[in-house]
C-alpha cells in the first residue's frame, strides 16, 4: 500500500479526479490542457467541474438522514462561474468579508443561504449581511456582539447569532492554517461565550440560533473533527437547559486533501464522525468545507521558460511564480508538477528545483523534485491548485493575474480573462 502510493507521486493524475493521460498527454475531463495553453496561454488556472459536482455531491450523499447545508467556504475559490456552479447545485456559502457577500449577491444567491464568519467583521460589513437577511453570523468576540446587537437594533431586525467556540484542540497541519487552539485568535473560549450566550439570552436583538467551531484547515485525521463535534454537542446541550434552544450547530470546514503522500479521511469517513455526537441533538447540521471541494479539481498549467545548471543543480525556470501560487512559499506546501506529455518508461528522472521568475529565493515550487528531462516550451501542471490558488494570487513584480478555465466535459471557456497590464495601474493616481 505505501509502496503504492510512493510509486503514484509522480504521477498525481493517478488520485486526482477527472484529470487523465489521453494520447500520451494530460486532459482535464476531455479537453486537453496543450489545447487550453493554445487559446488561453500561461500561467493559467483549470478547474473541472466534473470534479468539484462530484465532491459536493459526495457530501449531500453522506449527509442523506441528516439535516443539514453544506456552506462552501467561499475563500477557497471565488470565481463567480465557480460559485455558480455551487448554487445551482442547490450549496450554501461561508463568506468572510463583505466583497465575498457582493460576489454571491452578483450571481442572485439569497440571504438564508450564507453565514458569515471571521474574527474581523467591520459594521458596515455587519449592517450589509444584516440587510441581506443572512442565516447566520457566526460571532469571534464580546465587541463584536455589541455592534451586532447594535446595528440589529438600529434596523429594528434581531439578528441571528452563533457563537464561534474555540474548542481548544490541536488539530495538526500547517502553523499557519491550525485554528482551534486556545492561543489561537479565532473564537471565543467556551466558558466566555457561555457569559455571552447568558447575558443576550432574553436580548430583543440577538437571536441564538446556533454554535459554531472551526478548528483548522488541511486536517489529515477523523479524531480532531471527531473531539470537536462532540465538544460542541456538550455545549449545545449545555445550552438547552439553560433554555436556550438552538437550531444550527457548524463544524466549520477543514478537511484536508492528497497533495502529494497525505492519506486523509475521505469525505464518508470524514461525515460518518460528524452525525454520531449530534444526532441526538435534533440540530441542524452546517460545515463549511472549501478545499475538500475544490483543491483537487484544480491544476496550474505552466510553461518552461529556461533550464539552468549551476553546480550540479538543475533549476526549471517556468512562467508561473509566488504571485500566481503563494502556498509553497507561504506554508511550505509540497504541490507536485509533472510535464503535460507523459514522460517514456525509459525517460531519465532527475532531481530539480522549479521555480519562479520572482526576485527572491522564495519564488520556489519545489526543491530536489524528480523529474523527467524537459526542454525551453514544455508544458507542465502543477497539481491540487483548485483551492486557495488563485485566490491568493497577487500582482507582485507586477505580474498580471492569471486566466482561469473551466472544464465541462469536452468544452472549456475561459471564467476570467487574464489581466492586462492596464488592469495592473487601474486605480492608481499620477495627481
Ligand atoms: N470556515 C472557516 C471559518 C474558515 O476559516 C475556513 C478556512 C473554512 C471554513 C474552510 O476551510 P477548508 O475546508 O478549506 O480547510 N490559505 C490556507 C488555508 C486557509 C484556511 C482558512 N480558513 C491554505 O492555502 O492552505
Amino acid at each position: 500500500m505505501a509502496k503504492d502510493k510512493d510509486s503514484d507521486l509522480l504521477n498525481p493524475a493517478s488520485y486526482t479526479p477527472n484529470f487523465s493521460y489521453r494520447r500520451g498527454a494530460l486532459s482535464c475531463e476531455r479537453v486537453s490542457l496543450a489545447a487550453i495553453a493554445a487559446r488561453a496561454g500561461t500561467p493559467t488556472y483549470i478547474y473541472g467541474r466534473a470534479a468539484f459536482t462530484s465532491a459536493y455531491r459526495r457530501f449531500r450523499r453522506a449527509l442523506r438522514g441528516t439535516p443539514h447545508s453544506i456552506c462552501y467556504a467561499v475563500k477557497a475559490n471565488s470565481n463567480l462561474a465557480i460559485l455558480r456552479a455551487f448554487a445551482r447545485m442547490g450549496s450554501s456559502f461561508d463568506i468572510v468579508s463583505a466583497g465575498e457577500l457582493f460576489r454571491l449577491r452578483r450571481i442572485g444567491v439569497s440571504g438564508e443561504r450564507i453565514v458569515f464568519s471571521g474574527v474581523g467583521k467591520t459594521r458596515e460589513e455587519i449592517r450589509e449581511a444584516l440587510r441581506a437577511r443572512i442565516l447566520l453570523f457566526n460571532v469571534e468576540s464580546a465587541e463584536e456582539l455589541e455592534i451586532l446587537a447594535s446595528e440589529a437594533a438600529r434596523i429594528g431586525r434581531a439578528a441571528p447569532a452563533a457563537i464561534r467556540v474555540n474548542p481548544d484542540i490541536e488539530a495538526g497541519g500547517h502553523p499557519h492554517i491550525a485554528t482551534g487552539h486556545h492561543r489561537h485568535k479565532f473564537g471565543v473560549d467556551w466558558p466566555e461565550a457561555r457569559r455571552l450566550y447568558l447575558l443576550h439570552k432574553d436580548s430583543l436583538w440577538i437571536d441564538w440560533k446556533g454554535i459554531s467551531g472551526h478548528i483548522g484547515s488541511q486536517i489529515t485525521r477523523v479524531a480532531p473533527f471527531r473531539a470537536a463535534a462532540t465538544r460542541l454537542a456538550g455545549y449545545f446541550r449545555d445550552l438547552s437547559n439553560e433554555g436556550i434552544a438552538l437550531r444550527y450547530l457548524d463544524i466549520g470546514g477543514g478537511l484536508g486533501i492528497r497533495y502529494t503522500n497525505e492519506n486523509p479521511p475521505s469525505i464518508e469517513e470524514y461525515v460518518a464522525v460528524l452525525p454520531k455526537s449530534l444526532r441526538a441533538l435534533g440540530c441542524h447540521l452546517l460545515l463549511e468545507p472549501g478545499r475538500a471541494l475544490i483543491g483537487q479539481a484544480g491544476v496550474l498549467l505552466t510553461r518552461v521558460l529556461y533550464i539552468k545548471s549551476s553546480r550540479g543543480k538543475t533549476f526549471i525556470v517556468v512562467d508561473a511564480a509566488m504571485n500566481d501560487l503563494i502556498r509553497p512559499a507561504l506554508y511550505g506546501a509540497t504541490h507536485p508538477i509533472t510535464p503535460v506529455n507523459r514522460p517514456r518508461a525509459s525517460a531519465k528522472i532527475s532531481p530539480v528545483d522549479i521555480v519562479g521568475p520572482i526576485c527572491e529565493s522564495g519564488d520556489s515550487f519545489l526543491h530536489d523534485w524528480p523529474m523527467p528531462e524537459v526542454q525551453p516550451g514544455d508544458l507542465l501542471v502543477i497539481w491540487g491548485a483548485g483551492a486557495y490558488g488563485f485566490a491568493e494570487s497577487s500582482n507582485y513584480n507586477s505580474r498580471p493575474r492569471s486566466a482561469e478555465i473551466l472544464v465541462q466535459g469536452s468544452r472549456f471557456r475561459i471564467i476570467r480573462r487574464r489581466e492586462t497590464r492596464e488592469d495592473l495601474i487601474r486605480g492608481e493616481r499620477l495627481s
